[in-house]
């Protein structure tokens, strides 16, 4: 047994809990490890679909440990009602555990997200979740954890300096109502009794399972490009999406990370602002978008659309160190005339092939494709690889060939059993 992480290679959306659902079957325990409910991942099973935030997709397999790992932030009103719904739906949600150490999203975060946003002259356009705020905080040592919101006292005491500092910010730089101290403290103790219950040290949890040689599965949310670091920043998220991240977020050694698997779609989206070299606008996008039902699991959103991008890929292979690749959403290509791979961009008379840092730079890359056949047959009901048409085959083996990635499993479609596997992923 061993450890397997499951990473996003886009701007996320990638289909990243619909993998993690097939790989978390033969997973003993399940771990988040970054971002907060700006994710949003979407599992089909039969006829019943699960929209997840916060809650680990390994949850939709009996019997898993599910772990929110400290590298999160948490907004406990959304995870007390995602635990609800699932046990209204019949799902057992007694193995939960959520780290001690995961940073807590409060009213004004959420708040200030919005305000913050609507300050900006190049918006990012964030979930207005609190995500950045709540980073922030972390990072400047004045955010509240999950073991100080379970502890009364210690929750009172913490609220009490964090407010004052983000009330004077409310008031006096945005000029709106400060927000009161008891009812904050009263509605978030009992959020804080709720959940004390599956309150633990996390990353002892997962280092002993995986010193017993159990079967870890950790699941990313968001993109390799919504990263803090190499991501199209500013547009990005406020959390580290790669792999290395694994270890920070779930409290574990480099060591035990055994495979790491990228999840790509067959073409691209975004959802939010920020450069897409490879975007389709009109007809093509809409088509696509209705094909492939491309609206924000959160925010409902559409999506933006554009062809797959091994330049996007190729970054994402090299950060995080990928051993396997996962297509998905290949049956969303099907009945067009011909595909296209970006192979790299066009910039003042050069090819550029890796992803440049600045974005400046990026807005002046213009996208260089190799166009191939595309396929009429619908992929969606077809049992094996092989009798895929032979177009569909020929762009799966040319963008491994471009990117440098394997791929081991073809989706063609939300259901577990359209899901195609070419290699099996072994823990
Ligand atoms: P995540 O955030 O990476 O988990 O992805 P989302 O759940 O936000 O978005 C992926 C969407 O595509 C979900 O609605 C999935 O049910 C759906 N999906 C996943 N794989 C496939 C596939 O191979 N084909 C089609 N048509 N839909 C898919
Ligand atoms: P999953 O896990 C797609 C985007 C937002 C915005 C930017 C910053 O479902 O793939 P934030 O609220 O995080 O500060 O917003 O990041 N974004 C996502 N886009 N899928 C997600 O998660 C996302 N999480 C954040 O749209 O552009
Ligand atoms: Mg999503």
């Amino acid at each position: 047994m061993g450890t397997i992480v499951v990473v996003g290679t886009q701007w996320g959306d990638e289909g990243k809990g619909k993998i993690t659902d097939i790989l978390a079957e033969k997973a003993d325990t399940v771990v988040r490890f970054q971002g907060g409910n700006n994710a949003g991942h979407t599992i089909v099973i039969g006829e019943e679909t699960y929209k997840l935030h916060l809650v680990p997709s390994g949850i939709l397999n009996p019997g898993k440990l599910c772990v929110l790992g400290s590298g999160m932030v948490i907004d406990p009103q959304v995870l007390i009602n995602e635990i609800k719904g699932l046990e209204e739906r019949g799902m057992d949600t007694s193995n939960i555990k959520i780290s001690d150490r995961a940073h807590v999203i409060m009213p004004y975060h959420r708040q200030l997200d919005k305000l913050e946003e609507e300050k900006r002259t190049s918006k990012i356009g964030t979930t207005h979740r609190g995500i950045g705020p709540a980073y922030f905080d972390k990072i400047s040592r004045i955010g509240i954890r999950v073991g100080e919101l379970i502890n009364e006292a210690e929750f009172a005491k913490k609220l009490k300096t964090a407010l004052e500092l983000k009330n004077e910010l409310l008031e006096k730089l945005y000029g709106v109502e400060p927000l009161n101290f008891e009812e904050i403290l009263k509605e978030y103790t009992e959020y804080g009794k709720a959940l004390k219950d599956k309150v633990d040290d996390t990353s002892l949890i997962t280092s002993r399972d995986i010193e017993k040689g159990k079967a870890v599965l950790f699941e990313g949310a968001q993109g390799a490009m919504l990263d803090i670091d190499y991501g199209t920043y500013p547009f990005v998220t406020s959390s580290s999406t790669i792999s290395g991240s694994v270890c920070l977020g779930a409290g574990i050694g480099p060591r035990a990370i055994d495979s790491v698997v990228g999840i790509l779609k067959a073409y691209t989206t975004r959802v939010g602002e920020g450069p897409f070299p490879t975007e389709l606008h009109g007809e093509q996008a809409e088509a696509l978008r209705e094909a492939g039902g491309e609206y924000g699991t959160t925010t409902g959103r559409p999506r933006r659309i554009g062809w797959v991008d091994a330049v996007v890929l190729r970054l994402a292979h090299r950060l995080n160190g990928l051993t396997h690749g996962v297509i998905t959403k290949l049956d969303v290509l099907s009945g067009l005339p011909s595909v296209k791979i970006c192979t790299g961009y066009k910039h003042k008379g050069r090819i550029i092939k890796e992803w440049p840092a600045s974005l400046e730079v990026v807005q002046e890359c213009e996208p260089v494709y190799e166009e191939m056949e595309g396929w009429s047959q619908d992929l969606s009901e077809i049992d094996s690889y092989e009798d895929f048409p032979l177009q569909a085959r020929e762009f799966v083996a040319r963008l491994s060939e471009i990117t440098g990635i394997k791929f081991s499993i073809v989706s063609v479609g939300p259901r577990r059993d359209q899901t195609k596997i070419i290699e099996n992923i072994i823990f």
